[in-house]
């Protein structure tokens, strides 16, 4: 795993703020697994964005703690990757400040996520929320990533960080490598199952509307059993089926499938048949990762160990880049 090979860097995050769902696993994690023999994949919890939404502190630690479990338990392996969590690595918290003055107010009041998240919460639009992308940019430009596996929905913030480093990069000399988005051939917008026009997201107050990664078979089952559909009783990938299409987007990132192999799979069956393939399918995938799940929460020194060398060895490599931006911003070094 030396740092001097000529592999890409593969850099990426996810917030801790509950058990990953159906679709931070097909959209981004599942993903992460496959490419950590071609590339030097970073992975890390990030505790510091989810600081953006008011959590019990007790829940945050435990939640850090089971989200780490999560990504070991998914089939990210700490042999191969570096895995951390961002907190642990003060580098971020220092980059994220150099970012948020390198960003204009009015690009981050574009961002919709900003808007999306300060509609939920009334109450709190915090200026963590503002400049959240900011701290996005440092994660990913310490790392100097080539690629960043996300899902859709992050898009806006990948090109962001692209204008703030170009824009660091010409004000202040060349220093950073320009970001490209890589996103999952299937399941990169996985959406509610019972508004498939909106994201299937951790925080939808429906619970049917959700997969949690370590959900049970049988709820598993029982969700995609009343997930809304259309009348039409044809398994197709068309407009305005967004139901089946989400579906078959499901279907289609766990079996590799193709559309059209799933609508002649299922041709002159009806819906139910199919979501009932969709569920067993789910849960025949996710059968391991509840299973090494377990496992690993019952070894809390062997995350602990993991978790110190994954912060050892982020910080010993974004210092690098961090030592480098400090010094052509015109910050006095310590000697
Ligand atoms: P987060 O924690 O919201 O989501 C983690 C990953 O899951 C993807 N995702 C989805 N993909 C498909 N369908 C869905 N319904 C769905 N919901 C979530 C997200 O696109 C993401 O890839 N800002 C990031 C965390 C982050 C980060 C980074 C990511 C912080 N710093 C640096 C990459 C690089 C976030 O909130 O992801």
């Amino acid at each position: 795993m030396a740092e001097e090979t000529q592999k890409k860097i593969i850099l990426s995050g996810i917030q801790p703020t509950g058990v990953f769902t159906l679709g931070n696993y097909l959209g981004a994690v599942k993903g992460w697994k496959d490419l950590q023999d071609e590339y030097l994949c970073y992975y890390f919890i990030a505790d510091l964005h989810s600081m953006t939404i008011h959590i019990d502190p007790q829940k945050r630690r435990a939640q850090t703690r089971q989200a780490f479990a999560l990504l070991l338990a998914c089939g990210i392996d700490p042999d191969k990757s570096l895995v951390f969590v961002q907190s642990h690595n003060k580098a971020h918290a220092e980059m994220g400040w150099i970012m948020d003055c390198c960003s204009q107010f009015g690009e981050l009041s574009r961002m919709t996520q900003f808007k999306d998240k300060s509609q939920k919460h009334p109450d709190n639009i915090n200026a963590g929320l503002f400049t959240y992308p900011a701290l996005m940019a440092g994660d990913i430009l310490l790392y100097q990533a080539d690629y960043v596996p996300v899902g859709a929905d992050q898009t806006q913030h990948l090109e962001f960080t692209r204008d703030v480093a170009t824009r660091f990069n010409h004000t202040y000399g060349e220093i950073f490598k320009l970001p490209e988005g890589y996103y999952p051939k299937a399941g990169a917008r996985v959406m509610s199952l019972q508004d498939p026009t909106s994201k299937m997201s951790k925080s939808d107050p429906n619970p049917k509307a959700t997969i949690s990664i370590l959900d049970d078979p049988k709820v598993i089952m029982n969700k995609f059993k009343s997930a809304v559909t259309d009348s039409e009783a044809e398994v197709a990938f068309r407009e305005g089926k967004d139901g089946i299409n989400n579906l078959m987007t499901i279907y289609s990132a766990v079996t590799k499938k193709t559309m059209d192999e799933i609508t002649a799979e299922f041709a002159g069956k009806g819906y139910g048949d199919f979501k009932k393939a969709v569920g067993e399918a789910v849960c025949e995938e996710l059968r391991p990762v509840r299973e090494n799940f377990d496992r690993l929460m019952n070894d809390r020194a062997y995350l602990d160990e993991q978790m110190k060398k994954g912060a050892e060895r982020a910080t010993y490599i974004a210092n690098k880049t961090l030592t480098k931006a400090k010094k052509r911003v015109g910050l006095l070094l310590e000697s």
